[in-house]
């Protein structure tokens, strides 16, 4: 039997190996400190009937600032319905202490808002900018962007596809960081606490970005800045944010890795009428498959995919470049059965197949390890 085990050595990049390392050096003493969140101009300069209506601008401003407060003083404006809850407007510890371990992440001495908003401001906003719109100072240097979080879309969760992440899944990819770019692990550097508190003030920043890019969208003229609208935005962004709990993925038990299992990932990634894999990782697994490009649409010139951000993307060279949404074999089974949000990596579980010998089925957990399998294997 042939086992499909590849020679890596000498086909990698030279640039694959390089890390970025800046970006934890620590606070930034130049970074000034703005008291207001910004506006989303990008997204207003989209929408020309709001672009070119100053009194609809300073509405928008208005409830946003009613409803998430400034950069100095963050908070969430507590809706009746919510209140019988027990919403902190400081914090928001809805739907999730029982699940986080309230003593192993520094619960007592967790940071208020404005806390971490401060402490953001000097370790991240160099980066992610201080509202979080991913455009920071360094942002234009850097080849993979650093997250825009007013999309609502994270990557790195072990959740099924299109969920926003639980507080504890933000606060274990920010201890770990984002290998491979430039995305610092901050467990080193930072408490326990501040790491919570970072994750609380980036999930608010991504509920007030979310909240004013729905505003800005469904803004018409003819009906105006509808402060009613707005709220619905709002509670309907925060629900997303809610029961991510409901969405873990459960990989199951982890079958043995045999020569004949890999050999089964192996048909699978390269069948484009099975998992299809090597339309975008190509047959050896360095990211060039035919789909890698697209024809641009003006010149019809072979250009890469856009993501969710507008910004450029590669498959994921397996062989040569690091894993960065987790190593693990969980990881890699979750990332294979729900794909990367925001990126054209598709989701595959539930996939329809055909077999070399002509069967049909849905791609289920088994296929789904093999697959797991065939890809370490290539590392
Ligand atoms: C030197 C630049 C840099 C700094 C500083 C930085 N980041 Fe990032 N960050 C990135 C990049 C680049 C990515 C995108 C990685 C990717 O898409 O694979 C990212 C991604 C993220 C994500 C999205 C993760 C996901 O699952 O999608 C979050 C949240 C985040 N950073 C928070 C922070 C916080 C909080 C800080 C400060 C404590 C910080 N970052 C500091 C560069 C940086
Ligand atoms: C339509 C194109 C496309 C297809 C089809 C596709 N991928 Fe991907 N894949 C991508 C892109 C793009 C990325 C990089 C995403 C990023 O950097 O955020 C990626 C990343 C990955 C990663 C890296 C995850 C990490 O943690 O860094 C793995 C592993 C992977 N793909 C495996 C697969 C497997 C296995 C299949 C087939 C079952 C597959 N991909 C099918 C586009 C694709």
């Amino acid at each position: 039997m042939k086992l499909p085990i590849k020679i890596a050595a000498g086909v990698c990049s030279l640039a694959a190996t390089l890390l970025l390392l800046d970006g934890c050096r620590g606070p930034d003493p130049a970074a000034p400190r703005h008291s207001h969140f910004e506006l989303n101009e990008a997204e207003i300069a989209g929408n020309p009937d709001l672009a070119e209506d100053p009194e609809a601008r300073i509405a928008l401003s208005r409830a946003l600032t009613e409803t998430f407060g400034s950069l100095a003083v963050p908070r969430y404006l507590v809706l009746d319905d919510w209140r019988r809850q027990g919403f902190d407007p400081n914090r928001w510890p809805m739907g999730e202490s029982a699940e986080e371990g309230a003593e192993a992440l520094g619960e007592e001495q967790r940071p208020s808002l404005a806390e971490s908003a401060a402490l953001y401001a000097g370790r991240c906003a160099r980066c992610h900018g201080f509202s979080g719109g991913g455009n920071g100072p360094m942002a234009a240097r850097l080849d993979t962007r650093p997250r825009d979080y007013r999309h609502g879309v994270f990557k790195k969760t072990p959740l099924a596809h299109g969920s926003r992440p639980r507080h504890e899944d933000l606060v274990r990819m920010l201890a770990d960081g984002i290998s491979g770019t430039a995305m610092p692990s901050w467990g080193p550097h930072l408490t326990v606490a501040e790491i919570a508190g970072l994750a609380d003030f980036v999930r608010l920043l991504a509920i007030r970005g979310e909240t004013e890019r729905m505003a800005i969208i469904d803004y018409d003229a003819f009906d105006g800045f509808d402060q009613d609208a707005f709220r619905g935005y709002y509670e309907l962004v925060v629900t997303r944010w809610l029961g991510g709990g409901e969405q873990l993925i459960l990989p199951g038990h982890r079958p043995e890795a045999t020569p004949e299992r890999i050999a089964h990932g192996e048909s699978l990634f390269l069948d484009p009428r099975g998992a299809g894999c090597v339309r975008c990782h190509g047959r050896e697994g360095h990211g060039d498959g035919e789909a890698s490009l697209v024809p641009d649409p003006l010149t019809g010139e072979p250009v890469p995919f856009l993501d969710e951000w507008g910004n450029p993307i590669r498959p994921r060279d397996l062989v040569c470049s690091p894993l960065r949404f987790g190593e693990r074999p969980e990881d890699l089974f979750r990332r294979i059965h729900e794909g990367i949000n925001g990126t054209p990596m598709p989701a595959h579980g539930g996939l329809l197949v055909t077999e070399p010998d002509g069967t049909r089925h849905s791609l289920n957990d088994e296929d789904i390890w093999d697959l797991v399998f065939y890809v370490q294997s290539l590392r």
